[in-house]
């Protein structure tokens, strides 16, 4: 069902101590500030954390445990990775696929990315599908066409059900950790496009009921400006989310 929805990307930022210190103080914050927002809230720190900071999160409340990534596989001999499974077992909810910096850093292709999908859905952890453009492409006028394909490939092999636990950020690679943020009518156009192609490919309720975020220099001071938009249904917050009152003003943006 499409809610509002702030996740806090951490990316590899923090250690241990700051990071429990960070989720420490945006509890205490919400609690006190954002009682009123509408806004589920999602935090994603890196896998060492995440146990330790599930445990920090009010039982029961609006702030919910996300990873940044897992692996494809269900278990097996691959050193270094973590499965979906793993991470619903340490109290994971959320999980961020198909990061812009996964794609270029990782080298991780749409087909990789559906295994992804599969393996999280499989373990019952509810996705955050990412999909953006580069500058480049955004200049040579085929942001559309670029997007349906990464949604088409990435995305839309899923079944209906499938899909319903799904929100998608769309994250324009000219704007993440840039300072430069999409204008807020630039978001607007690319989500209601976004929801046409999943009106396309399920069906009008599929694409109603689909939470869809914004992502890429998102801060305190143009959240809710960017929110207001009627197919902006939140955001995925980089920088932003590693400052308690900045995360927490925009939560409060709704
Ligand atoms: O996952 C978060 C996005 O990449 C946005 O990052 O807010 O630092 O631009 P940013």
């Amino acid at each position: 069902m499409r809610k509002n929805l702030v996740a806090g990307n951490w990316k590899m930022n923090m250690t241990y101590q700051d990071g429990l210190a960070l989720v420490s103080e945006i509890t205490n914050m919400v609690a006190d500030e954002a009682t009123g927002s509408t806004a589920e809230v999602v935090i994603c720190p890196p896998f060492p954390f995440l146990h330790s900071i599930g445990k920090l999160l009010p039982q029961g409340g609006n702030i919910h445990l996300g990873a940044q990534n897992c692996h494809q596989k269900e278990s097996g001999a691959y050193t270094g990775e973590v499965s979906a499974k793993m991470l619903q077992s340490v109290g994971v909810e959320y999980v961020i696929l198909g990061h812009s910096e996964r794609r270029q850093y990782f080298g991780e292709t749409d087909e990789l990315l559906s295994q992804k999908l599969k393996a999280a859905l499989g373990a019952g952890l509810k996705p955050i599908f990412c999909v953006g453009e580069s500058l480049e492409t955004r200049e040579a006028d085929e942001t559309f066409a670029y997007l349906e394909k990464q949604l088409k490939d990435g995305l839309f092999h899923l079944s209906n059900e499938e899909f319903d636990q799904v929100t998608v950020a769309y994250e324009p690679i000219w704007a993440i950790g840039t300072g430069k943020t999409a204008t807020s009518a630039q978001a607007q156009e690319v989500h209601a496009f976004i929801r046409e192609q999943i009106a396309r490919a399920y069906d009008a309720e599929a694409a109603q009921n689909t939470t869809i975020l914004y992502g890429g220099s998102a801060n305190a001071q143009n959240a809710r400006e960017l929110f207001s938009q009627p197919d902006v249904d939140g955001g995925l917050i980089g920088g932003a989310s590693l400052k308690s009152r900045d995360f927490t003003e925009i939560i409060k943006s709704f």
